[in-house]
Formats: structure tokens, sequence, C-alpha cells
């Protein structure tokens, strides 16, 4: 941990140094979530990522995330260099929703508005109308469909079975899944919830329907962290990536928060949820995301024509939110 200090140390001088600041996720690990908060940086949820980063002065963004965030926040400041501790970090839905397949199923319902959430490709978000994120695709759906829109949604499919039920709108789904929380199962959730009746419990929508069912509060990282702070109970099952105890542990230490099972063949695995793409954002890393020789390894390019596309449903949702 003497060389933890160390690099931490280095990080904190070169991003001040290079005029760059730290954006994390609440899913990256606690010591880069710890080191974004240090530096002035942000620690947030999708939505609040992409508009700190875009609001932010700074020349240089380093995402702390996956992909598709260091895309956005690209897509959104074309003027800054925006820089990822490593761009091998994608997502199971980006990569379960190839823009040419998904483009063939919105051109097969052309009367659709095309809604997509903000775990896709600068691609696919270049093909849709609207972008959203978990914690505003409610409110943007039943605006929508108050407007007499059909729509398509993708590609999550248990968030978009989750919208379909908050908002009785039906929709043409895609069929993606996050492999983190695709994996919590309610058998075992209600299993635990009977251990401890006590304990309310938190899940984040990408999760299965049969688990949402079991849940006290539902909604994005941020809302899932407001709800640990609001009710009342002193004790939390969690059903989203563990990197979030970090900060609901933070914010009400005297709280106790645990894991809600996952796993299949029967058993139930401890610490499974973690996302292994979110897990590749270390201090080593993230150094390297600002002196690496070769930066192309790092730096996220997104092509000027497909920008300005995707920037529409972006900024679609960033004013509506705003
Ligand atoms: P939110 O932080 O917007 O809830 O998104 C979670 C997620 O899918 C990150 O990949």
């Amino acid at each position: 941990s003497e060389q933890k200090a160390e690099y931490k140390a280095r990080i904190k001088a070169l991003l001040a140094e290079k005029d760059a600041v730290l954006v994390a996720h609440y899913y990256t690990d606690p010591e880069i979530q710890a080191l974004a908060e240090e530096t002035g940086g942000c620690v947030s949820d999708s939505l609040e990522m992409a508009r700190f980063g875009r609001d932010h002065p700074a020349k240089t963004l380093i995402v702390a995330g996956v992909r598709f965030m260091g895309e956005t926040a690209k897509i959104l400041s074309p003027e800054k260099r925006v820089f990822m501790p490593t761009l091998e970090a994608t997502c199971s839905l980006d990569l379960g929703c190839p823009e040419k397949e998904f483009s063939e199923f919105c051109d097969a319902h052309p009367d659709h508005t095309v809604v997509v959430y903000a775990n896709t490709s600068a691609a696919v978000k270049a093909r849709a109308d609207w972008v959203v994120t978990s914690s505003i695709a409610l409110e943007i759906v039943d605006h929508l469909d108050s407007e007499g829109h059909k729509i398509i949604w993708g590609p999550d499919k248990h968030l978009g079975a989750y919208i379909e039920q908050q908002t009785g709108t039906e929709m043409l789904k895609w069929n993606g899944a996050c492999i983190v929380h695709d994996e919590f199962k309610a058998k075992h959730l209600h299993e635990l919830k009977s251990m401890y009746p006590q304990a309310a419990v938190l899940v984040h929508p990408e999760s299965p329907a049969s688990v949402i069912e079991l849940a006290d509060a539902v909604g994005s990282t941020s809302q899932l962290i407001k709800a640990s702070q609001e009710l009342e109970n002193e004790m939390f099952i969690v059903a989203t990536d563990k990197g979030i105890f970090y900060k609901m542990q933070q914010l009400a230490p005297h709280k106790t928060f645990i894991e809600a099972p996952t796993g299949g063949n029967g058993a139930t695995c401890k610490s499974c949820a973690h996302c292994p793409w979110m897990a590749m954002n270390g201090l080593v890393a993230i150094e390297n995301a600002l002196i690496a020789e070769d930066l192309s390894e790092h730096e996220i390019f997104v092509d000027e024509a497909l920008r300005e596309k995707a920037l529409l449903p972006l900024d679609r949702m960033l004013n509506f939110a705003a």
C-alpha cells in the first residue's frame, strides 16, 4: 500500500500538470473513487459523469469506467482530449447490440421512435432519437408515451421490461443484458431476505424482473445510494455491482450493506457482482493514461460525422434532465 500511495501521489501531480480531471463511475474500485474525490474530479452515475465531463473546464478528461462512458464524454466535448485507463473496458450491453443489426431492427419499424440506453456504442447512439440512462429512463419514456410515440428500446431487456411495467408503455425491445446484473437470483435473494427481515432491498433495474419484484427501492446507482441514506433501515441487501458499497458505506458508516446473492448451478456466489471491465480501471492503468508513450492505446476518438449524429439524442436527454 506504500506503493499505492506513491501511485496516487504521482497521479495527482500528473492530473494537475496536464490540466486533467478524473471522472469515475461508482462501479470502479474504492481507491479509484477516492482518488477522483480527492483530486476535484467526480464519482457518480452515468448521467452525472456525462454532465460533469461536459461542464468541467479542464482540457483533458480521464474517464474511469467503461468504453461507452469515454465515448459519451468525447461526443459531448470534442474540444477536450478524453483518455481511458484502458480502451478494452467494454460492456456486455454494448457488445450485445452491434450497430448493423440494431439499425436493421430500427429500419424494420420506421414509425417507431428509437430510445437507447447510454450503455451503447457511439454508432448505436447515432441511430437513436433519444439516449437515456437508468436515472431518467422512466421520465423520458413517460414523456414520449404521452406524446403518442411508438417506441423501440435497446439494448437492456430487463431495464426495458421495468420501464414497460412502470410506465404502462409497450415497447419493441432488443434482447440484451448486463452480465453482472443478470446473475442476481430471486430465489437466493428471497432466502437472504428471510434471514434478514429487517433489511431493505436495493436493486438496479438491469436486474431480472423476479429480482426487481423483491426490491424496496429500484433505481440508478445514484438513486440507490440516495435510498440507502433516506430509508430508515439499518441494513441493506444490495443488488448491483459491489463497487457501489464504497459510497454507500461512506455516506452511512453505521449502516450494514450486504451483497445480494448471484450465481447459477444452485450455488450462490459471494463477491461475484463486479463488472470485469470496470475492474480494469486500476492505478497503474490510470497513470499510463497520463504518461504512456503511445497514448493511442488510451485516447478516445469518435468520427466527426458519427459524433454529430450521436450528439443529438444525448443532448435531448441532457436538456430534458436539466
Ligand atoms: P447508472 O450509474 O447510470 O445507474 O448505470 C449503471 C451502469 O450500467 C454502468 O455501466
